[in-house]
């Protein structure tokens, strides 16, 4: 390696970059990685994922004292909200993830190089820190990891006050009374169940007629809706928003739905209508590399750019914006650049909404089988019939199995209930081995256990469901 000072240098420390670094490093190769922000761990780490997943433990928390420990016998009087020590809390795991992402670069020996990273060329990243030092680290590869920030709507530009976005919205000092979100995705459906537990007016309003509409099974999204409606969440669906009014004292937005004009007033409007993949000062045009039509950068192949020495993962890249899928993908390249055969299976990638009961799928829809006119079987168990989700006071939801009519081999896998999201895995590792719905029915489950349930999904594939 003569002329360079590293095998690999990555820029962008999320859970894409960091995964991929570490990968590397196992793997022998001499590499950095490079940070702007003042912690490692990216968005995932430190405003995404994991703050929004410990609010929502949080007011999950608040919510079962106040609402359900009565009927368990708990007699809790005064429950009150200390939003201060609620912050404090997430800003405790976010600290204990990102410090253990800067334990891991340390363990592996990989340099930390912090500061805004752009291309000179396919070979050179220029990183210049907060105080305007520049550096220049000479690699033989790198691979671009920068991630994704929120769109922001034209006519609604974040201000930090009235107009948020979800970084600002997991962490809010007091509690709104009223909050309009724009957007029935994750984000949306997520912070919008965070401030609705916590005293929040909400309402979601939603272009598309159902909420939760990208990868997630219709009948998902009317549960989903149903609970959700049921904590004092309002929808409003089909309906779009063409311009706002801010005043010192709330945010006013107009727009259409089917019946004509519609208006909204609140104390403040978080804007969750997707995330676009963040390359602003990596100066890419510098170095040659190509963007797609949707302003993701193109590749040629196994996350190679049209720079030869040149990756790129993530969100920056075409495919879900889901942190394991940047995370498979970085090991993937990692392994590629030493010569193992680094693989990603794009059709089998879980996805997950953390309300609650959580809404969890992988592979194909209902939907999607009819329009792909696809020949399937379709078993479907619901948790008032599982006991240990009786026991718990978690029957909200179901477990659907879609498979093959013909070879019985599992292609989807939808789960809404209280741990939604552990319990898709199972479904998740009997796609990648090609399994059956009939290998899932025989498969034994401990009891009691909520994942009977997903079990029972499989044998009513076939009709013989043994509890309901
Ligand atoms: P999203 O793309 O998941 O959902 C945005 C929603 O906004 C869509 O339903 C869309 O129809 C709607 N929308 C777009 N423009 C609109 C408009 N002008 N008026 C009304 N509705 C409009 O985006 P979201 O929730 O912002 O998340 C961004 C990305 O981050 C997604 O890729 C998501 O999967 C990912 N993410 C994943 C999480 C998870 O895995 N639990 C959590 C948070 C984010």
């Amino acid at each position: 390696m003569p002329d360079f000072d590293y095998q690999l240098v990555v820029i962008g420390s999320g859970p894409g970059g960091y995964v991929a670094a570490i990968r590397a490093a196992q793997l022998g190769l001499k590499t950095a990685i490079v940070e702007k922000d003042k912690t490692l761990g990216g968005t995932c780490l430190n405003v995404g994922c994991i703050p929004s997943k410990a609010l929502l433990a949080s007011s999950e928390h608040l919510h079962f004292a106040r609402e359900r420990f009565a009927a368990h016998g708990i007699i809790a009087k005064d429950i009150t909200l200390d939003l201060g020590a609620m912050m404090k809390r997430k800003g405790e795991v976010v600290g204990k993830l990102t410090s253990g992402v800067t334990y891991l670069m340390k363990k592996h020996k990989i340099e930390v190089v912090k500061g805004l990273g752009k291309l000179v060329d396919g070979h050179t990243v220029e990183v210049t820190d907060e105080d305007g030092a520049k550096k220049t680290l000479k690699a033989q590869n790198i691979l671009l990891a920068t991630g994704s920030v929120p769109v922001e709507l034209p006519f609604l530009k974040f201000d930090g006050k009235r107009i948020i976005n979800s970084d600002q919205g997991i962490a809010l000092d007091k509690v709104p009374k009223s909050m309009l979100v724009i957007g029935a995705g994750a984000i949306g459906l997520e912070l919008g169940s965070v401030w609705q537990r916590l005293g929040t007016e909400v309402t979601v309003i939603e272009f598309l007629p159902r909420i939760a509409a990208v990868g997630f099974d219709p009948e998902t999204s009317k549960i989903l809706q149903r609970n959700l409606e049921k904590l004092g969440m309002k929808f409003e669906l089909s309906t779009k928003i063409e311009s706002a009014k801010v005043t010192d004292k709330c945010v006013e937005l107009q727009g259409k739905n089917e019946k004509g004009a519609v208006s909204y007033k609140a104390d403040l409007v978080l804007v969750a209508v997707g995330r676009k993949p963040f390359t602003a000062g990596l100066e890419l045009e510098k170095a040659g590399v190509k963007l797609t039509d949707k302003g993701r950068i193109a590749l040629s192949g196994h996350w190679q750019t049209n720079v030869p020495s040149v990756y790129a993962i993530g969100d920056i890249v075409d495919g879900p914006m889901l942190a394991h899928k940047a995370h498979e993908e970085g090991v993937a390249v990692a392994e590629r650049l030493v010569g193992k055969p680094g693989h990603v299976n794009y059709d089998i990638i879980p996805g997950v909404i953390y309300t609650a009961p959580e809404a969890a799928s992988v592979g194909i829809t209902e939907e999607q089988a009819k329009e792909q006119k696809l020949d399937v079987r379709v078993g479907k168990f619901a948790f008032t019939a599982n006991g240990r989700a009786i026991a718990s006071d978690t029957t909200e939801g179901f477990a659907k199995i879609i498979a093959d009519a013909k070879t019985d081999r599992v292609l989807g896998a939808h789960i809404v209930a209280s741990n939604a999201s552990e319990l898709i895995a199972e479904t998740v590792l009997l796609m990648e081995f090609g399994g059956s719905s009939e290998d899932l029915a025989r498969t034994i489950h401990a009891h009691p256990t909520m994942s009977e349930a997903v079990k029972e999904a499989a044998l009513a594939v076939d009709g013989r469901m043994l509890s309901a």
